[in-house]
C-alpha cells in the first residue's frame, strides 16, 4: 500500500497530541469497522476555535488524519469547523488509500461530536448539528 509523503510525516510526527484541561467541548467516536477510537478537544472561545488535541488509539491512517483535521480547524470558527468533511481531510494529506477512507471518517465524527458537546454545554443551538445526532 503506498501512502503519500504528508500521510507519514502526520503518522510519525502527529500535531496536538495530548488532551485540554477544562475543554469547551470533548468528542469520542469509534470506528464500528475496526474498533480504532479518537478523541477530540476543543477550546473555544467566541466561536472561535482557539486550539484543538487529540488521542485516538487506532492505525496510522487514523492518527495521520487525526493531526491533520486538528491542524485545519484551529483559528476556524465553528460554522468553518464544521464544513471540515472527511474527504477535505484525506485531499489535505494528498490523499489516503481507498481501504483507509473509512478512517478519516473518524476525524470529521469526531470534530462533529465534540462541537455536539461544547453546544450542549452551553446550551446554544448549532444548525448545521441537527442532522447529526
Ligand atoms: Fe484497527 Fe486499523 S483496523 S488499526
Ligand atoms: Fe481503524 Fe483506520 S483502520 S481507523
Amino acid at each position: 500500500m503506498q501512502y503519500s509523503d504528508k500521510v507519514m510525516d502526520h503518522f510519525l510526527n502527529p500535531r496536538n497530541v495530548g488532551q485540554i484541561e477544562d475543554a469547551s467541548g470533548i468528542g469520542e467516536v469509534g470506528n464500528a469497522k475496526c474498533g480504532d477510537i479518537m478523541k477530540i478537544f476543543l477550546d473555544i472561545e467566541d466561536e472561535i476555535i482557539k486550539d484543538c488535541k487529540f488521542q485516538t488509539f487506532g492505525c496510522g491512517s487514523a492518527i495521520a488524519s487525526s493531526s491533520m483535521a486538528t491542524e485545519m480547524v484551529k483559528g476556524k470558527s465553528i460554522h468553518e469547523a464544521l464544513a471540515i468533511t472527511n474527504k477535505a481531510v484525506a485531499e489535505a494529506l494528498d490523499g489516503l488509500p481507498p481501504v483507509k477512507m473509512h478512517c478519516s471518517v473518524l476525524a470529521e465524527q469526531a470534530i462533529k461530536a465534540a462541537l455536539i458537546d461544547y453546544a450542549e454545554k452551553n446550551n446554544i443551538h448549532i444548525a448545521e448539528l441537527d442532522d447529526v445526532v
